[in-house]
């Protein structure tokens, strides 16, 4: 537990499902003042149901619906989490989305909407998060979600690997440039992790087998062991660390075709 998180306000993108999810309850065990993002209006049973869940372990909550694309969404969250909290601490920028296509085959249309939720987004959760910050003097901390594919190359899914890439560097950039403002900006690598954007993969027993084998630990990873690396990140306990990529992947970045002394 990390007792400086009691009573700070945190944002979470695209948290009614996943690693969102498995963060905003966390932060909820924290006793944390929780805003929930969530993108579409089928998710607000999900969401309801979070925010008891959240209260009953001493945090409190909201949801806000909005499109992390959308400037405007962005500018409504950090409002709607400051009228109700009264501040803003934490902003991480979670929500992602993928899709495999052979990138000959990849359309601008598909390129654009990856991109947008998965980089611009995080951007415009940053910036927003930042403004917010600068303005009312606080060190806040930003967490944005990236993925083992910022640096492992991923064929089929060039639109997910260029955001990720993309989010290493702009997480740095901006954990330089905020530095001095002792504002601290980090991303966390999940690798293969069990959530709704892998359900169909790993249902199919061939597919999840070849995964199995990428992960030196030997097990997919659960959400809520992502949400413990947030916690972390986020609290007091990582007050020197910024510009970190934190990877959490059961060994998928340590090159696993080397194991037992091959190659
Ligand atoms: P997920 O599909 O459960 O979560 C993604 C969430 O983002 C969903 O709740 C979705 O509604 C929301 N979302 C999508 N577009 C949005 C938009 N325009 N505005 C607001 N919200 C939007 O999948 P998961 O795994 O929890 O993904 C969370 C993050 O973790 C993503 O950034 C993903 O790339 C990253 N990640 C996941 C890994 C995994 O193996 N599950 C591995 C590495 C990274």
């Amino acid at each position: 537990m990390y007792p400086d998180l009691n009573g700070k306000t945190v944002i979470i993108t695209g948290a009614a499902t996943g690693i969102g999810k498995a963060c905003a309850l966390r932060f909820g065990q924290e006793k944390a003042n929780v805003v929930i993002n969530y993108h579409s209006e089928k998710q607000v049973k999900e969401t309801d149901e979070m925010i008891n869940e959240i209260k009953k372990s001493g945090g409190n909550a909201i949801s806000v619906q909005g499109d992390v694309t959308k400037e405007d969404d962005i500018k409504q969250l950090i409002k709607k989490a400051t009228e109700e909290f009264g501040s803003l601490h934490i902003m991480i920028n979670n929500a992602g989305i993928e899709n495999e296509v052979p990138s000959h085959e990849l359309s601008l249309e598909d390129w654009n909407k990856v991109i947008s939720t998965n980089l611009t987004g995080q951007f415009l959760g940053c910036r927003e998060a930042l403004d917010y910050f600068l303005n009312h003097d606080i060190q806040g901390a930003i967490i944005n979600m990236s993925s083992v594919h910022e640096i492992i190359p991923w064929p089929h899914f060039v639109h997910y690997a260029a955001s990720k890439g993309g989010i290493k560097l702009m997480t740095q950039t901006l954990a330089l440039e905020y530095a001095p403002k002792k504002i601290r900006i980090n991303s966390i690598a999940p690798g293969a992790i069990n959530t709704p954007i892998n359900a169909e993969k790993f249902a199919d027993p061939k597919q999840r087998e070849g995964v199995l084998k990428l992960i030196p630990m030997g097990y997919i990873g659960e959400p809520e062991e992502i949400a413990a690396t947030a916690v972390w990140l986020a609290s007091n306990q990582a007050s020197y660390v910024t510009g970190l990529t934190l990877i959490a992947d059961g060994g998928m970045t340590l090159y696993p075709g080397f194991q037992a002394g091959k190659g």
